[in-house]
């Protein structure tokens, strides 16, 4: 896609909850539904939701609706998971291993192969088959594996360290939960995901009851 087609990042931010949606669908059995149901359950306006898939090309028929099965396969080649990434995380401790335990993330195509941490009493445990390894392999480990994401959750103080790691040894992905504006280069993409952002607006409109639309 060229810089003049590109697709707005807020769109692109609501196409993982159709995917979601859509698959939910799936296994329910519904095989076909209309941009009026799919506001139902997703709270985006109908005229919202065919914009959004307008923007790729769109998949409905009028009168007849979306087919789920396929537009939840359109959506996923272009959220590009209809392939598997070789991740890894940095920081092992309490988030580090939750990540590590949640399964889901695998299933959606991302498996980890590896923790890393610099804490020695760490080092040779396992988080279900993943190990946890000595920072000072990591830089190799990714070069020899082929990583293409690597998952930041270290303290704050070493998440540039561990950035600058990545990117040297040829990491495109980046995933980072240190509360840190790390710099990368143009090379590198960057996602920041940062609870405490939604906890903190949940407490916003608790406060503002009356401000609240869901979206
Ligand atoms: P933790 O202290 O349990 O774990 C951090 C781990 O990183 C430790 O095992 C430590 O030995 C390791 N570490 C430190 N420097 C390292 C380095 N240079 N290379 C490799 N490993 C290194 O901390 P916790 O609770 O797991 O939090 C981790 C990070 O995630 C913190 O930055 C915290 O602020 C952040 N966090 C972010 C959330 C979010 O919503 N984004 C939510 C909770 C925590």
């Amino acid at each position: 896609m060229d810089r003049e087609n590109r697709v707005s990042i807020t769109v692109i931010r609501r196409l993982p909850k159709y995917y979601r949606y859509l698959g939910e669908l799936l296994k329910k059995g519904i095989n076909r539904i209309s941009s009026q149901e799919l506001s139902k359950l997703t709270g985006f306006t109908a005229s919202q939701i065919r914009q959004d898939l307008n923007n790729f090309g769109g998949f409905g028929q009028q009168g007849y609706g979306y087919n789920v099965e396929e537009l939840r396969n359109q959506l996923g080649k272009i959220l590009g998971l209809d392939r598997t990434y070789k991740t890894i995380i940095a920081g092992a401790g309490n988030l580090g291993q939750a990540v590590a335990n949640y399964r889901g993330f695998e299933e959606a195509g991302f498996k980890i192969l590896a923790m890393f941490d610099k804490n020695p009493k760490l080092i040779g445990l396992k988080i279900r088959d993943i190990e946890i390894k000595d920072v000072d392999e990591m830089e190799n480990f990714i070069r020899e594996n082929n990583i293409d994401i690597g998952i930041i959750t270290t303290p704050k103080e070493s998440a540039q360290d561990v950035a600058d790691i990545f990117m040297r040894s040829g990491i495109r992905g980046i995933w980072n939960f240190a509360p840190a504006d790390l710099k990368v280069d143009d090379k590198v993409i960057i996602e920041n995901v940062h609870l405490n952002e939604s906890l903190f607006t949940l407490s916003y409109f608790l406060k503002n009851e009356s401000d609240y639309v869901r979206d």
